[in-house]
């Protein structure tokens, strides 16, 4: 907690937070991941909802990205089943050669505070992702109650999925798919 209070004095826009995503908003945000999907962790931090994430099967990766470097580095050493990725998620990700059907991307990305162009190429990142396959879902959270971000492709479909008001400040879990 004191660590991504610390990382949020360097660089607040990136880290979006002063304090870690609740455990009620770690289990409203991981309710709903099998334990066969591959995971992808955007924004892992300092881990509050990485620990949440059921345990993969049949070999299933959990791949975690992370553009702060410390946190990156803690996060290898608390998850070293994980791949950690240190880098921004739409640079970092092109290293994931084949991405399989069923995916499910977990993102913690302060969407509000980010720069513009982070905003977009992040947004485009996720989209192309989603749009490739039916069987894939972003599930992202807000301090808002209204949609994280507007999708790049038209047939892409928010549903809000939870209130989690035990998280400071409240939040609203959402996810993006293809079908509504
Ligand atoms: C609000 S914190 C959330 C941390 C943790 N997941 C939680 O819920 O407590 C957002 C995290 O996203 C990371 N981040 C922001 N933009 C990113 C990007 N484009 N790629 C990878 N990580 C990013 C920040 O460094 C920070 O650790």
């Amino acid at each position: 907690m004191l660590h991504l209070f610390r990382r949020f004095l360097a660089d607040p826009k990136s880290i979006g937070a002063i304090t870690p995503s609740s455990p009620s908003l770690a289990r409203a945000m991981t309710a709903r991941i099998d334990n066969e999907s591959t995971v992808l962790e955007i924004g892992a931090g300092s881990g509050a909802i990485t620990r949440y994430i059921p345990n993969r099967s049949n070999g299933a990766p959990l791949v975690l990205f992370e553009q702060d470097q410390q946190l990156a580095r803690q996060l290898r050493y608390q998850f070293g089943e994980a791949w950690v990725l240190e880098g921004f998620f739409h640079d970092t990700v092109k290293q994931l050669e084949e991405l399989p059907e069923n995916l499910i991307i977990v993102s913690s990305i302060p969407f509000k505070s980010i720069s513009d162009e982070l905003h977009s190429n992040t947004v485009h990142a996720i989209c192309d992702i989603l749009h490739a396959s039916p069987g894939r879902k972003l599930i992202q959270y807000t301090y808002f109650n209204s949609p994280p971000f507007t999708p790049s492709h038209g047939n892409l479909y928010w549903k809000k999925t939870a209130n989690v008001w035990a998280n400071l400040p409240p939040a609203t879990v959402w996810e993006l798919r293809m079908n509504r």
